[in-house]
């Protein structure tokens, strides 16, 4: 591939690019799998003077019916040991690599800390993105920096050389939070993410307190002398138990955050609702007692509603997972971001009427011009 004529395709439909399926037309797109490509299709940018969008698998994003951008799918594929310490290693995993073999091969290798976030969709590339997170885990614990291209100043870009314009931020820096990151914050859609390194250890310690997790091990009676394989396993198995597979029923994982409140909003809710599930959260405030957080479920306040059984058209609510909106529909009448938006709002309006909270949507709502 070596011109931009070759590489740039012009107003090609993303449904097959977006787990939910949106029908959406790109106004153009490329498939960056080398640095040659993506030194082209910036090149392309800078002349055209069109705003990009980086996209990997499409699994946490909501597509507009039309994308007045140069869609850049990130393909980037490697796998390199950077360093190592006696307890440590640090592995540089470039953005186009599938999550999910990604932990499967750091397991096979003995490179452990992933193992509870085994079978979540998407690539390498967006999981700093929304700090991806399951079973008592989120992945800001294992990332060591993440390297990226500045979107926003691809005019001054080396063009003939695009590794010598990679940027890094240490993961003190990305700003991770629940579902967060700066890459949502004050550089969303200003980043593409090259690649991540990720620093593991050498030895496996189990984190295996989730409630279901917890429960799935005792079950299978291999909570003692757990090995990281048995773990993934076990993720895996609720995992699949509870969420569609994207490939079968089109879904975007869990469509709201969870409900984060401190401790005043806390004790009232409680007292309210005493039978309601709750977490401590995971996040960077010390847990002193006067500013502990806690998590409540959004699935159990949109079931709490009666929501579990909605269905509009052809979106609803998962039948085994009330925080996952679906889309059934057939292809020939695909289903739009507005349609979409509009049955969140009403969960949304519903779920503030009864219990006061704003549900907040997890994936990012791509604006029609980026
Ligand atoms: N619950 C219900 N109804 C439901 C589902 C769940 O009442 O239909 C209640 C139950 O009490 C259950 C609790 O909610 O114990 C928690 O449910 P679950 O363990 O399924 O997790 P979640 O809070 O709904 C979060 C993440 C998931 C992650 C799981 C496991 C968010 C937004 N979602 O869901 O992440 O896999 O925990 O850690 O934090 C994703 O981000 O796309 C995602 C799937």
């Amino acid at each position: 591939m070596n011109t931009s004529i070759d590489l740039i395709q012009h107003n090609v439909n993303l449904q097959n690019h977006n787990t939910l399926r949106l029908s959406s037309i790109a106004q153009a797109y490329a498939k960056i799998d080398t640095f040659e490509s993506l030194s082209h299709a910036l090149q392309f940018a800078a002349a055209e003077k069109i705003a990009l969008l980086p996209i990997g698998d499409g699994s946490n994003i909501i597509l507009p019916a039309t994308v007045e951008t140069l869609v850049l799918d990130v393909q980037l594929r490697g796998i390199q040991v950077i360093k190592q310490d006696q307890n440590h290693i640090w592995v540089e995993v470039a953005a186009g690599e599938s999550w999910h073999q990604w932990v499967l091969h750091s397991i096979q290798q003995d490179w452990y800390g992933l193992e509870n976030l085994a079978l979540i969709p998407g690539r390498v590339g967006a999981a700093p993105i929304q700090n991806i997170g399951a079973y008592g885990c989120e992945v800001k614990s294992s990332i060591d920096s993440v390297n990226f291209i500045a979107l926003d100043k691809i005019n001054d870009l080396n063009s003939l050389d695009i590794k010598q314009s990679i940027q890094t931020l240490t993961a003190a820096d990305c700003q991770f939070a629940y579902r967060e990151s700066i890459f949502k914050q004050a550089l969303a859609n200003k980043t593409l993410i090259t690649s991540v390194v990720f620093q593991l250890n050498k030895s496996f310690t189990p984190m295996i307190d989730y409630p279901s997790l917890a429960n799935r091990l005792d079950q299978t009676g291999t909570e003692s002398d757990l090995s990281a394989a048995e773990v993934a396993n076990a993720v895996i198995a609720i995992r699949s138990e509870k969420l569609p597979d994207p490939k079968v029923l089109a879904n975007a994982g869990s469509f709201f955050k969870n409900i984060e409140i401190d401790q005043t909003q806390f004790s009232e809710f409680i007292s309210q609702n005493p039978d309601a599930p709750y977490y401590e959260s995971l996040n960077n405030l010390k847990d002193t007692a006067n500013n502990k957080r806690y998590k409540i479920p959004s699935a159990w306040l949109i079931e709490r509603c009666g929501l579990k059984a909605k269905r509009s058209g052809d979106i609803g609510i998962h039948q085994h997972q009330a925080l996952v909106i679906v889309n059934y529909a057939e292809d020939k009448t695909p289903t739009t971001a507005v349609e979409l938006i509009d049955f969140a709002s009403q969960i949304i309006a519903t779920v503030k009427e009864q219990f006061g909270f704003t549900l907040q949507i997890e994936p990012q709502v791509i604006p029609s011009q980026s």
